[in-house]
């Protein structure tokens, strides 16, 4: 497979599963995070698709387009090591959704972000709160919910919290 239609296949992904949800969700209440506002294209579908929600976008840097920059209250700049702990009093309650694109690309890398990231998400989401994650997520308090059939298996990792 080409790099172009591995991007396209990751795009078409995100798409599919981040609408999935919004279908899936029912009336688990909370904020929705996005952990890698990158050029905020997720963000900005994730805007479309939940109206009215609060979306609170985490990055290191800030390297959006220009449409897709959240306010300063909602954008939390940092390493998200060192800012999803700490983010309770400003998102204001337990996440309903948090959506996480942070792959680099590197299979060590990635496996040694998704150890210290996992229980960090669990302490941020809501009970029956959902998790869509490029890198997968193995967590006791995360249950692997199954993927629309045109996701190829992998390629993205879909959690519910239990409790
Ligand atoms: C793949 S991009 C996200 C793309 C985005 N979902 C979009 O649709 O445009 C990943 C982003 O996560 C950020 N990132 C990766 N690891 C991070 C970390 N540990 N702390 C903060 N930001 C991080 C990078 O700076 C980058 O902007």
């Amino acid at each position: 497979m080409s790099r172009l239609e591995s991007f396209i296949n990751r795009m078409t992904a995100q798409k599919i599963l981040l609408e999935h949800v919004a279908e899936v969700i029912g009336d688990v209440t909370g904020p929705i995070l996005e952990l890698g506002l990158g050029n905020g294209r997720t963000y900005d579908h994730l805007r479309q698709i939940f109206p009215g929600c609060e979306i609170f976008a985490f990055d290191r840097v800030l390297v959006a387009h220009p449409a897709c920059i959240p306010d300063a209250h909602h954008m939390i700049f940092g390493e998200i090591r060192e800012t999803l702990a700490f983010c309770a009093p400003r998102i204001g309650g337990p996440a309903a959704f948090v959506h996480c694109d942070l792959g680099s690309g590197d299979p060590t890398m990635d496996l040694a972000t998704g150890a210290w990231l996992a229980p960090m998400i669990v302490q941020v989401l809501q009970p029956g709160g959902h998790v869509l994650s490029g890198l997968e997520l193995g967590h006791d308090s995360l249950e692997t919910l199954a993927l629309p059939p045109q996701i190829r298996p992998g390629r993205y990792f879909h959690y519910r919290k239990t409790g």
